[in-house]
């Protein structure tokens, strides 16, 4: 393969910048550009549903490139939104009308928040994706609002938990039968859910959104089954669709993100993606896969920089994820869900303190853990090896 003399990474968030940082480690030493819709620097989100939006850390504790900028030698473009992909001109336009040339380039544009359709823009109603919506989010969370949470995934699980610490009136609205039903299924999400009653919110499932009203700003959200809850902040957290609209045309396989092998390559082996905009096939898993999570961005752009130079190999992770609730951590490894085998193997659901193994088409597929975070790595690498779901009991007991 002819060296590379000009990568550009498109998305300078985490898998972007991971991307860049791993490029420079693996030894490539040619021109490199990230490119950055935001005019932030490239800032680690976690922090935004919690401490940044507690107020406990300000937007400078959230900076994700804490090394000097000048180590990495790359030309960093903010503000800056790629438009349109020609593979096999090997270029990106820019808003603008400027061309940028490449002969290696790393898509991580990441996704954005789903919307509520049919609802017209208020004041009060706000997304949680970005530093600048989190700011909006907190300021408004200073005038003692009454908060309304649309949407029972880890953002509205957090933003409820964080509301809660400053003691405001939290309702959370989920339409599935459980909170965090997609990357729990329904008997952990009834876990999540008793732990925010606990904590005086109020769990409204299985039941959808209607309407938000208000004359100018929030003041109610209209729910499917009639009822109106009173609001002043509402905080929709129904998931995110991936940033593909600038690949539309380009020929890459678009389907709910930009369609990878496994060794992340997007059709032409120069072109490769990384972050919640990937969807690739997981041989560990056999299944095709797009994760959302914060490790997999890390993880997945090192494995994109491999294989732009030329070092890449199949890209098999566990998917793994944690969320900070309370005085709580739940982590999820693999891949859990309603129909696995589920096995508690060590404490309880109702001490909020446990291990779960989860057991799909006779493999131990996954793991769930509240407060247990050693056992849930021993068992993530338990996935990793492939055991089988007897041989999964069999270590439970041991
Ligand atoms: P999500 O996909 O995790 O959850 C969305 C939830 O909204 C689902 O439970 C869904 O059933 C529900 N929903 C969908 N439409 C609805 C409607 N019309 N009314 C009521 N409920 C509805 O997405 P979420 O929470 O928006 O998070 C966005 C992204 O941010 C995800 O990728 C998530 O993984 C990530 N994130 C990760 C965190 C972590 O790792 N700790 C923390 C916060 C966000």
């Amino acid at each position: 393969m002819a060296p590379r003399r000009h990568i550009l990474v498109v998305g300078a968030s985490l898998a972007g910048l991971r991307g860049c940082e791993a490029l420079r480690r693996e030894g490539y030493d040619g021109r490199l550009t990230l490119l950055g819709a935001e005019s932030h620097e490239p800032y680690d989100r976690p922090p935004l549903s919690k401490q940044l939006l507690a107020g406990s850390m300000q937007p400078a504790d959230v900076a994700l490139r804490r090394d000097p900028w000048d180590d990495l030698a790359l030309e960093l473009r903010l503000g800056v939104r790629a438009e349109r992909l020609d593979p096999n001109a090997r270029e990106v336009t820019l808003a603008g009308g400027e061309r940028v040339a490449y002969d290696g380039l790393l898509i991580a544009t990441g996704a954005t928040p789903r919307k509520l359709r049919g609802v017209a823009p208020l004041e009060g109603l706000h997304v949680l994706r970005s530093l600048d919506d989190a700011l909006a989010i907190r300021r408004a969370l200073e005038k003692g609002p009454r908060v309304v949470i649309v949407g029972g995934g880890f953002i509205g699980a957090e933003v409820a938990a964080t509301c809660r610490s400053l003691d405001l009136e939290v309702t959370l609205v989920e339409a599935l039968a459980q909170p965090c039903v997609r990357g729990l299924g329904e008997t952990l999400g009834a876990v999540v859910a008793d732990l925010h009653r606990d904590h005086g919110v109020d769990v409204r499932l299985g039941v959808g959104v209607q309407a938000i009203e208000g004359a100018g700003r929030v003041e109610r959200v209209r729910l499917d089954d009639g009822s109106a809850l009173a609001a002043d902040l509402v905080v929709v957290g129904i998931g995110v669709v991936p940033e593909v609209g600038w690949l539309e045309g380009s020929g890459l396989r678009l389907r709910d993100g930009v369609v990878c092998d496994a060794s992340c390559a997007a059709g032409p082996p120069e072109v490769v993606a990384a972050g919640d905009v990937a969807r690739w096939h997981n041989p560990r898993f056999g299944e095709e896969m797009r994760v959302e999570h914060w490790t997999h961005a890390v993880e997945q752009a090192e494995a994109c920089a491999r294989q732009l130079l030329g070092a890449g190999e199949p890209f098999a992770p566990v998917p793994y994820v944690w969320s900070d609730q309370y005085d709580r951590k739940l982590q999820i490894a693999g891949r859990v869900g309603d129909g696995d085998d589920l096995r508690v193997v060590q404490g309880s659901f109702e001490e909020r303190r446990f291990v779960v193994i989860a057991g799909r088409g006779g493999r131990l597929s996954g793991v769930v853990g509240m407060n247990r975070p050693a056992p849930v790595m021993r068992w993530k690498r338990r996935i990793a090896d492939g055991i089988s779901w007897e041989e999964a009991l069999a270590a439970a007991e041991a």
